[in-house]
């Protein structure tokens, strides 16, 4: 067992849904297993600063049900430098932080993963962004509140199509994966879905509106912000209305609301399971790992390999979207 003194736990990159729950757990089992907990704001960029704030079990009261972070979150260009990592290494020596948690996604892994290896400080991780691309877990905090916002927002857009007799182009987030698209796009009936780990969306959209069924009095596309194939929904949208001027086409960015909202009980349950399990991994020696849920499992999986991008597309699941949307 390792004898940790005081655990150092922040938030990283773009903030999640049950990133709060998250920190509540590292916080409470931290303080089950008698160690002090030192809050970290704005991520790495707070850390270089020195923006240190003592938390107990009262600083993370009635936060489980909120969005967003009470931490802050921050993207930090300063800590991609040895300096920048240096100062942060100098902060937390000062203030006798002795392990961290980072809770984040690829990015704040990256930083993660060259810090551990420059500096004797055990770090891990947990998996806090919506969009679910990271390798060494089924699902990350914040993913199934987000893929239920869109759910809810697309349904309301069904709405007005339907009304309308339209065809709408609605684009989510996910950076260059597709997995908020896919799931999204087979939960609201979509007539085809474009994401970047398949080239035939726009090809098997085009045919679908050439040759599919003409009766339908609303139709919606999926595209995801990383999908490549056009260049995004507005371009999807044009080349739509260019072939298919009797289409009547709009297009919706549904943007960042995808990323607030009080957090599903899937992901507080997660978030709380997993950040128990961190400060549990830490007080038994481990380091430069990612702590996960696969199969309903506690799995840890060293940052370089977590940060190798998502689990990979099922093909079945694209075929689901075009079966089913007949
Ligand atoms: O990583 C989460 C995410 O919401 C991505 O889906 C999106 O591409 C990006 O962050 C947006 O970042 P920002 O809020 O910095 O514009």
């Amino acid at each position: 067992m390792t004898q940790i003194k005081n655990i150092g736990v922040f938030t990283s990159g773009g903030d999640a849904p049950g990133m709060n729950a998250a920190i509540r757990a590292v916080v409470r089992a931290a303080m089950y297993y008698g160690i002090e907990v030192t809050g970290i704001r704005r991520g790495y960029d707070g850390m270089g600063k020195g923006e240190f704030v003592p938390m107990n079990r009262k600083s993370v009261s009635n936060i489980i049900q909120r969005g967003g972070t009470i931490l802050k979150t921050a993207r930090c260009d300063n800590f991609r430098t040895p300096e920048g990592r240096k100062n942060a290494y100098e902060q937390l020596v000062k203030n006798k932080v002795d392990a961290l948690v980072a809770i984040g996604g690829d990015g704040t892994f990256t930083g993660a993963k060259v810090f551990g290896s420059e500096y004797d400080i055990p770090v891990v991780g947990l998996p806090g962004t919506i969009d679910n691309d990271l390798v060494g877990t089924d699902f990350t905090i914040g993913y199934d509140t987000a893929i239920n916002t869109v759910v809810d927002a697309v349904d309301k857009i069904r709405d007005t199509a339907e009304s309308h007799d339209r065809l709408f182009i609605v684009e989510v987030m996910g950076r260059d994966s597709g997995l908020i698209a896919l799931r999204t796009g087979i939960a609201t009936g979509a007539e085809a879905i474009l994401i970047p780990e398949s080239k035939t969306g726009l090809e098997g959209l085009f045919n679908r509106l050439e040759f599919g069924r003409k009766d339908k009095t609303s139709r919606i596309v999926i595209v995801a912000e990383g999908d490549d194939t056009a260049g995004g929904a507005f371009e999807v949208g044009r080349l739509v209305q260019e072939k298919f001027p009797n289409y009547d086409t709009r297009i919706s960015i549904l943007g960042h609301i995808q990323r607030g909202g009080a957090p599903s009980c899937m992901d507080r349950v997660l978030a709380s399971r997993v950040g128990a399990a961190a400060v549990e991994a830490l007080r038994d020696g481990h380091r430069n790992e990612m702590i996960g849920l696969i199969n309903g499992e506690i799995a840890y999986t060293p940052f370089e390999h977590a940060i190798k991008h998502h689990q990979g597309i099922d093909p079945n699941m694209i075929k689901l979207v075009e079966m089913l949307s007949m």
